[in-house]
């Protein structure tokens, strides 16, 4: 009605409408328009905090939640969708506190409300829903999302896990702040990302509260479950949480302090360290067969090596802070994270860089490997590759040795402080790799990143 009258009005003073007047409410689109995942994400709002409120006991499987999200709308809205499995039921929505109709199929949650959005409109919806979690299987065979354990979950989320244990916008260029409030058996802890803030046990269970204050992907979400041992100290400058599951604790003793070292000589090269907190989730998931570099708080199915330590760490600059705008450009975190990876063996005096790099390229010139530009890996199931991982990694060595080391790591702390807590794709890096350096860098990234078949060097 007052949307009505202040129409007229603007019509009778004969102003031009605003297009969020002018515009016609429509749908929301279902999908992010990312061709690796097309339902992943959704158009026509912008999410920007999660308070999310789980319960969950292994033994029954149940899990019950309740997702307040905080969002804009992008354009005027008729309907919109969040992104989350139909195996879980959800019992009612509400947008500003009024119910909202709502439908789902497949990974489709579909919310109608009682009137239309109109663009730029600030508004909160509230989902309560409950089941079994149950885990999706990737492209590439992984299991993700929501993974059960001899004793809890291992919960990672890329590329699409998130969907199965929460609803939401879950396409990565939809960043967020997150509240978690997580109430399991008094036996279990619940990890998650960022801060601890409290933990207390009531009878039989103990309710754990973590705060995530800078902006996260929901690929890089964890909510993980387990008989964990878990500590949360100061090391360094850091404030260091870790969760070891109770079977790895005589491997995992100094698991706390080995952060500090990888931590400060990555800060060294590439900036600031991005989160207000660190540190890791050790479980012992041999099934899994990855870990995953979840922000501030990586996922690992055993007790890392220092490799893995810091290719997980590394991602918290590439990847986490600095977040790729299409699956496509994954190379732009695995070939980082195996850069730094060896950059850390090289500092160790493990093996340098260089041999890191010859190893690498010694493949055969007809060995498929080649076959796989990195940064056009040709579908979600090459996602996880080594051409994107091996391949990436020396094309940032090639760029290096083609620019030299103080354009090379100039390039590397301008990208991650440019794009901070943001999303950026290949063509942006290579944008800047040619402004830092005032070379034109074409041919070099053509070959390495672009084009099937070994590069010469
Ligand atoms: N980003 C992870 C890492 O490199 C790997 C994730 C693999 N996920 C998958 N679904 N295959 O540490
Ligand atoms: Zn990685």
């Amino acid at each position: 009605m007052k949307r009505l009258l202040a129409l007229a009005a603007a019509a009778f003073i004969s102003l031009p409408l605003t297009p969020a007047i002018a515009q016609e409410a429509q749908p929301g689109t279902p999908g992010a328009g990312d061709p690796y995942f097309p339902d992943q994400g959704n158009g026509g709002y912008d999410a920007g905090h999660y308070d999310l409120t789980l319960g969950y006991d292994p033994g029954p499987d149940r899990l019950a939640g309740v997702a307040r999200i905080s969002a804009r709308a992008t354009q005027a809205l008729s309907r919109f969708d969040l992104d989350l499995v139909s195996t879980l039921s959800v019992r009612s929505v509400t947008l500003d506190g009024r119910p909202a109709t709502f439908s789902q199929s497949g990974s489709e949650l579909v919310i109608t409300p009682r009137s239309t959005l109109p663009a730029g409109r600030d508004f909160s919806v509230i989902v309560q829903y409950d089941g079994k979690p149950e885990h999706v299987v990737d492209p590439d065979g992984s299991m993700d999302g929501w993974i059960r354990t001899n004793d809890g979950v291992f919960n990672a989320n890329e590329p699409q896990g998130a969907m199965t244990w929460y609803p939401g916008n879950h396409h990565m260029t939809d960043k967020a702040t997150y509240r978690f409030t997580v109430t399991v058996p008094r036996s279990r802890v619940a990890v998650a990302n960022g801060d601890l803030v409290s933990k207390v046990t009531k009878d039989e269970r103990t309710t754990y509260v973590w705060n995530s204050r800078e902006p996260m992907a929901s690929y890089l979400v964890t909510v993980s479950i387990g008989k964990f041992q878990l500590t949360d100290t100061r090391v360094g400058g850091y404030r260091v949480i870790t969760a070891v599951d109770s079977k790895l604790a005589d491997s995992a003793k100094n698991f706390a302090e080995r952060h500090a070292p990888v931590l400060d000589y990555f800060s060294s090269l590439f900036g600031p360290y991005p989160f207000s907190s660190t540190g890791g989730i050790a479980d012992d998931a041999p099934e899994v067969g990855y870990a995953l570099e979840s922000q501030s708080r990586p996922i690992y199915p055993h007790v890392p090596s220092e490799s893995l330590l810091a290719h997980e760490l590394a991602h918290q600059w590439f990847g986490d802070s600095v977040t790729p705008t299409l699956w496509r450009d994954i190379w732009l975190n695995e070939g980082f994270a195996t850069y730094a990876q060896w950059l850390w063996a090289d500092k160790q005096g493990t093996r340098t860089v260089q041999s890191s790099f010859d190893a690498a390229y010694a493949r055969a010139a007809d060995d498929e490997f080649w076959q796989t530009p990195p940064a056009d890996p040709g579908g979600p199931a090459n996602l996880f590759h080594d051409p994107v991982y091996d391949r990436g990694a020396m094309t940032l060595h090639a760029l290096r040795r083609t620019v030299g080391d103080e354009s090379f790591f100039k390039i590397l702390r301008t990208w991650a402080s440019e794009h901070k807590y943001g999303n950026a794709d290949t063509a942006a890096f290579i944008a800047l790799s040619e402004r830092v350096s005032g070379k034109q860098l074409d041919a070099l990234f053509d070959a390495w990143l672009f084009k099937p078949g070994k590069p010469s060097l």
